[in-house]
């Protein structure tokens, strides 16, 4: 949520900052804006609403000039996305420039004292605040670090920062709690940013700040030190493992698309994994009496899914709980394993869900993507996905990587439990060896079909996704994704739930898709025909998601699109690629921003 860039240099950044912000994009996309320093004299503020690209023809970007700056996309918090709430604010006497991502809860009392004071405010936005107090201590302290340190410890909520003041050309100040921020460091320069993405075209040297520390980056150096003490930390640098290609589109018209396409990889990614990793928390998992796994939006149906696994494989029902609502359900104390899903390792609600956990003493575990975010290193026990960078709002590949990740997890419990035995185990790993040759399949041969269909019925305001068993949160992550990217209202349930009340909704302004296990599974099969019956009765569209050997019998379709057979234990990820790709050509049917899709970001940093 937000993104923030910097760049600090002795030549010309300009384009290189712009460059940074764009990358940043995706995690905020209503407006941007930059602030450059060039010598002493003053800052140069331009900023606007709308994408990097329209702000920067409206604001002529590209005849900006400075050594030193930085830059911000938003996702509106605290006030309307309008050109004087996009950052970077300024000071009243234009000495001091800020971007901020992150909540200022204290920001009505703040702005009350800092009014009374004379200072003038030109936004809506709680970040504002920041700066007229770093020049109110400036005024009285006479130095800019401890303006700055003593503005940082009035602050309460959640903030990285950015600053850049006249007093100091070649200095960026920032710092960071509970909302992530890392410097990379060039040759010839150093940057800042809210992640990799940022910098990872220019270096892959990276130092993470930690909640409650703050930096002094210049183009050559850079330290760190605790806002509560002024006491210097050392961090050793850590080698980025993203290249910069990874992140590009690669000939795809979206990041969703390329990454539903990166599928087959990821899973082998997911299955290449350290074994010691995945067993280590199998141990744990095992070894407390009790285990939750958390997440929330799709990374909760990621855990839903983990559950079903669990149940099945492992003989184990681990609680999953919403993350936002964790604290509220949890009864977690020392003999609790708490594991967390996230592909960004930032989301404030998982975040808060863990800290809550850790607060209780519980053992803490994380399956993330995102190497050095706040998870990833608050966790006793990391397992990262290798999923590479997904752009895309919409998460595909990086759930499909959970979802083998903990497959793999539930094998080793299911071993340990003794409710698998180890040759089982391995029938089931090799199995999942499969997927990447039957995901392919699917892309090659079905995405025409299902293009198809998305096209036909992109008038459709209302689906139910369906499905028992394993296919229930795959059925709810289905829905979920037809909302997010095609902004058509979807629901998913368990087909058994249908009739409890849901059945009344069918008519002809409603589709339904249901997803049906293999042959092998004869009663969840049979089970889920009948809810198919129960449509098909009262003559509402239905669309199967099945496999090859069942695809003869006269089924209660209304179109089918039939896979090629497969085991029922990799199945459900089959039938939810299916679903992706559905999604993804309605979404492209009625014109939708894929990407960047209304209303949403990549990682919701906030409450
Ligand atoms: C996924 O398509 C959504 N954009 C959203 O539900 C997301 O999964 C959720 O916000 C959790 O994000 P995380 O994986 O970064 O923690």
């Amino acid at each position: 949520m937000c993104g923030i860039a910097g760049i600090a240099s002795l030549e010309d950044i300009s384009e290189r900052l712009v460059g940074s912000i764009r990358n940043l994009e995706y995690r905020g996309y209503d407006s941007c804006g930059i602030a450059l320093v060039n010598g002493s004299k003053a800052i140069r503020v331009s900023k606007n609403i709308g994408t990097v690209d329209e702000v920067g023809a409206k604001e002529n970007f590209s005849k900006l000039k400075g050594s030193l700056g930085i830059a911000h996309a938003r996702w509106a918090t605290h006030g309307k996305v309008t050109k004087a709430n996009a950052h970077p604010h300024t000071s009243c006497g234009k000495g001091f420039s800020i971007t901020h991502n992150g909540i200022i809860s204290n920001y009505t009392n703040i702005k009350a004292g800092l009014l009374k004071l004379g200072h003038k405010f030109s936004s809506e936005t709680d970040t504002e605040v920041i700066v007229h107090l770093v020049e109110e201590y400036y005024k009285k302290l006479k130095s800019v670090e401890q303006a700055f340190v003593s503005a940082l410890r009035d602050l309460d909520g959640s903030f990285a920062i950015a600053l850049v003041t006249k007093h100091e050309p070649g200095r960026i100040y920032c710092a960071r709690f509970e909302s992530p921020l890392l410097i990379g460091l060039g040759d010839d320069a150093n940057y800042i940013g809210s992640d990799f993405s940022a910098f990872i075209q220019h270096t892959k040297n990276a130092v993470f700040l930690e909640d409650g520390e703050y930096s002094i980056v210049t183009h050559d150096s850079h330290c760190i030190k605790r806002i509560s003490t002024g006491e210097t930390v050392s961090r050793p640098v850590q080698e980025l493992k993203w290249d910069p290609e990874m992140a590009q589109k690669g000939g795809f018209p979206h990041y969703m698309l390329k990454e539903i396409y990166e599928q087959p990889q990821i899973v082998q990614n997911a299955l290449d994994i350290d074994r010691k990793l995945i067993l280590g928390f199998a141990k744990i998992a095992l070894e407390k009496s009790r285990l939750y796994i958390t997440g929330v939006g799709t990374t909760f149906y990621v855990a839903q899914l983990g559950q079903y696994y669990f149940s099945q494989y492992a003989g184990l029902t681990p609680m999953v709980i919403s993350s936002d609502e964790f604290r509220f359900l949890a009864q977690v104390d020392k003999n609790c394993a708490v594991l967390a899903l996230s592909q960004s390792g930032e989301t404030y609600d998982t975040l808060t869900a863990l800290r809550h956990a850790k607060s209780m003493k519980a053992t803490t575990a994380a399956i993330v993507n995102v190497m050095g975010s706040s998870m990833a290193r608050m966790v006793d026990h990391l397992i990262l996905q290798q999923s590479g960078p997904e752009i895309c709002v919409i998460s595909t590949k990086a759930a499909l990587s959970q979802m083998i990740i903990l497959a793999r997890v539930v094998l080793e419990v299911g071993v340990m439990n003794k409710r698998i035995t180890l040759k089982q185990a391995k029938t089931f790993e090799k199995e999942i060896g499969q997927l990447p040759g039957a995901i392919e399949k699917i892309l090659n041969e079905k995405s025409g079909f299902i293009h198809s269909i998305a096209k036909t019925h992109s008038k459709i305001r209302h689906w139910l996704f369906l499905g028992r068993g394993r296919y229930y949160p795959i059925a709810r992550e289905s829905a979920l994704k037809m909302k997010e990217v095609a902004y058509v209202h979807a629901e998913g349930m368990p087909s058994g739930f249908l009739k409890h009340g849901t059945i009344a909704l069918i008519d002809d302004r409603l589709n339904s898709v249901i997803f049906t296990p293999p042959e092998e599974e004869k009663q969840l099969y049979e089970l889920t025909l009948s809810s198919a019956e129960e449509i098909k009765a009262r003559g509402g569209y239905l669309l199967g998601i099945t496999f090859k050997s069942r695809s003869k019998e006269p089924l209660p379709f209304t179109d089918q699109i039939v896979l090629p057979e497969a085991p029922p234990f990799i199945a459900p990820f089959l039938e939810m690629v299916v679903a992706q790709l559905l999604s993804y050509f309605t979404a492209t049917t009625l014109k939708r921003n894929i990407d960047r899709p209304r209303s949403l970001a990549k990682s919701v940093t906030v409450a």
